[in-house]
């Protein structure tokens, strides 16, 4: 039988799931269309939410979350502690029950397909329980056995996260004896072991140190490459920036935004910066930047003349470097900057972009500057 299309007796038993759930019947569809496993329907997204709501007694943790999370992305779950990002990933994860509305992963709906969602997910949890008296291999030995992976395969599949998280040279060591960085990596060597399509990522990089927290985000974006589909929830913005796609900010159960990395620059008008600067005549490049669509602000920073170009020429730098501020919402090619000037005959010698600032467009989202 397609999955969606129920006899009654089906019907009868999913009822009695879902009263045991204590969702509301009448907010879950039991006669939406086949989902993901149907080709018939390849677009259904990897991870959605149709008004998600959770309470907590009075509290309302969670408040009609409707997210969209397309296979292969890396998404950024952003916002202030109790905002409800772990409640949103243990619902995900399968290990709360929503109090309305629904979550799907795969087109499978949580609360009702638990046991096919779980092998598809892996879900690293902000703290890392103890396990006394176990070495890392046998570890990773027991979760491999809890996931039916037997023998020699067992074997296999161990040493191949081992090496993805770069743990070999701790086979041996105890659990207890690493250090909080080094179990940050286990725990992701474990949900890696049954090779799921979804990783479900509360804080991984939380309380580590800026080289734990670089080797961690490595270990991401190899993930990632791998065709995995994360969400992750952090604080840490620039690196969110740096990893994710998408990014949703979320504020006391609501979901402010949801899009891309630009979008959210775009909504808190959070526009590109680049910083430029020339060998001579500062004053005219500025004119001449002035005068480019998009701009909406230059500063000029004083730096320490020399009497070399910073990369080394033989040209004399007044050590000015030009900030260029664009609209946010401007069309405006940044790269455009270097040719407009070098048709205008300066000779550039030095030209970044600033990295994207997240940070600045959460703290404007999130206090209803922009609305
Ligand atoms: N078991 C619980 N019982 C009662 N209230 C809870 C429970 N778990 C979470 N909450 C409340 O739900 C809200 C959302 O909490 P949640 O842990 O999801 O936030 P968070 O975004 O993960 O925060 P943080 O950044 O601090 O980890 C908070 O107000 C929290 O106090
Ligand atoms: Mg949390």
């Amino acid at each position: 039988m397609r999955r969606g299309t129920s006899s009654p007796s089906r019907l009868r038993r999913r009822n009695r799931r879902l009263e045991f759930l204590s969702i509301e019947k009448n907010e879950i569809d039991l006669f939406s269309p086949p989902r993901a496993a149907d080709p018939e329907y390849p677009t259904v997204p990897m991870i959605e939410t149709i008004n998600l709501t959770k309470r907590y007694g009075d509290l309302v943790a969670l408040d009609s979350l409707n997210l969209s999370i397309e296979q292969g992305d890396c998404f950024g779950f952003i916002g202030p502690n109790g905002a409800g990002k772990t409640t949103t990933i243990k619902i995900l994860a399968t290990l709360l029950k929503p109090s309305s509305g629904q979550a799907m992963i795969d087109g499978l709906t949580v609360g009702y397909q638990n046991r096919q969602i779980r092998p598809l997910i892996g879900y690293v949890p902000d703290f890392m329980g103890a396990y006394e008296d176990m070495v890392v291999t046998e570890y990773l030995e027991f979760f491999s056995a809890c996931y039916n992976i037997h023998g020699q395969q067992r074997k296999k599949v161990v040493a191949d996260v081992l090496d993805l998280t770069d743990l070999n040279y701790k086979a041996t060591a105890e659990v207890n004896s690493l250090s909080r960085g080094m179990q940050q990596r286990l725990s992701i060597a474990r949900v890696l072991l049954h090779d799921p399509k979804v990783l479900l990522m509360d804080e991984p990089a939380s309380g580590l140190d800026p080289r734990a927290r670089i080797e961690i985000r490595e270990l991401l974006k190899e993930l990632k490459r791998m065709g995995k589909t994360i969400i992750i929830s952090s604080h840490i913005l620039p690196e969110l920036g740096e990893l994710c796609n998408v990014v949703g900010i979320i504020e006391r159960g609501q979901l402010l935004f949801s899009g891309s990395v630009q979008q959210a620059m775009q909504r808190a008008r959070v526009g590109n910066v680049v910083h430029v600067a020339v060998a001579d005549r500062t004053a005219a490049a500025v004119k001449v930047l002035q005068a480019m669509p998009g701009v909406a602000k230059i500063s000029v920073v004083e730096g320490q003349p020399t009497p070399k170009g910073l990369n080394g020429s033989a040209a004399h730098w007044d050590g000015r470097i030009i900030h260029v501020h664009f609209d946010a919402g401007a069309k405006a090619d940044v790269t455009d900057v270097p040719n407009l000037l070098i048709n205008q005959g300066f000779r550039i010698l030095q030209f970044t972009e600033e990295a994207v600032n997240l940070e600045t467009a959460f703290m404007r989202l999130t206090k209803g500057v922009v609305q």
